[in-house]
């Protein structure tokens, strides 16, 4: 028997990735704003937001990875050869950058022992000086990670508008689409079918 090849991924696959894709913008959006803010309160605040969230981003990636060697629906590749190539490529770049950048934010987190909201201390590790370059390559491969993105959002848009060849559509939840059930009553009234009509 044929198996029946979806058009979609699943479920969890596109809600992993557009949370992904929104994470990842907000977390360099907090990031490259936060130093903008007057120090005090307002500047720990924000920084803090970056670090929970950031925090809160590991769990998501560590999720969609398990998810995508295990759990995911495997969709054929639309284009083969050099196509299929780049575009793998370019998935496995986008994946090793994001977690490059949440290594490093990790580990920043730490040497620093981060103070979360003037609240909560992280545990302190390693040489305190560190701080300054992991911050430097954090940042470096948060811009690379973000114009990769964007490279690949404008891939993705260019398969939408010029192409149509329904690679966006893989990724936007399948709409479900509900026929109301006609009413048997009105159709018998109607003499448009129903027992009546037959006997
Ligand atoms: C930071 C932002 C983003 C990241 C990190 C990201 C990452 C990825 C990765 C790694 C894949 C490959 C799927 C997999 O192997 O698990 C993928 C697929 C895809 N992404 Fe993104 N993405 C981002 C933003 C976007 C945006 C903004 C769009 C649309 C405008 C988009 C459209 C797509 C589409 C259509 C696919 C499916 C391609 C296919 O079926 O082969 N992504 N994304
Ligand atoms: C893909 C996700 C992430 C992006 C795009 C991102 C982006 C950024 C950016 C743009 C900066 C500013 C760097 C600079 O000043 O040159 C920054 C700083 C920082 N990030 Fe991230 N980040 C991410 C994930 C994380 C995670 C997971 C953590 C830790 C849990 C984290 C912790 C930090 C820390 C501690 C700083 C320095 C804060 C300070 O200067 O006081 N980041 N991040």
């Amino acid at each position: 028997m044929e198996e029946e090849v979806s058009s979609h991924y699943d479920s969890t696959t596109i809600a992993l990735h557009w949370l992904t894709a929104g994470m990842v913008a907000a977390l360099w959006c907090v990031g490259r704003v936060a130093d903008f803010f007057p120090k005090g309160v307002w500047r720990t605040n924000v920084w803090s937001i970056h670090v929970s969230l950031g925090f809160a981003f590991v769990t998501v990636l560590a999720w969609r990875i398990v998810w995508r060697f295990f759990g995911r629906r495997r969709l054929p590749f639309p284009y083969p050869g050099l196509t299929h190539k780049l575009a793998a490529a370019s998935h496995a770049l986008l994946y090793a950058l994001v977690c490059v950048v949440v290594a490093l934010g990790v580990v920043n987190a730490f040497v620093r022992g981060f103070n979360l909201f003037d609240v909560f201390a992280l545990p302190q590790f390693g040489d305190r000086e560190l701080k300054t370059p992991i911050t430097f390559w954090h940042g470096l491969f948060a811009n690379l990670l973000m114009l990769t993105a964007l490279a690949h959002a404008c891939a993705a848009l260019f398969h939408h508008y010029v192409l149509q060849d329904g690679v966006m559509e893989r990724m936007i939840p399948e709409r479900q689409i509900y026929v109301e059930e006609p009413d048997l009553d009105t159709l018998i009234e109607d003499g448009k079918g129903g027992r009546s009509s037959h006997t």
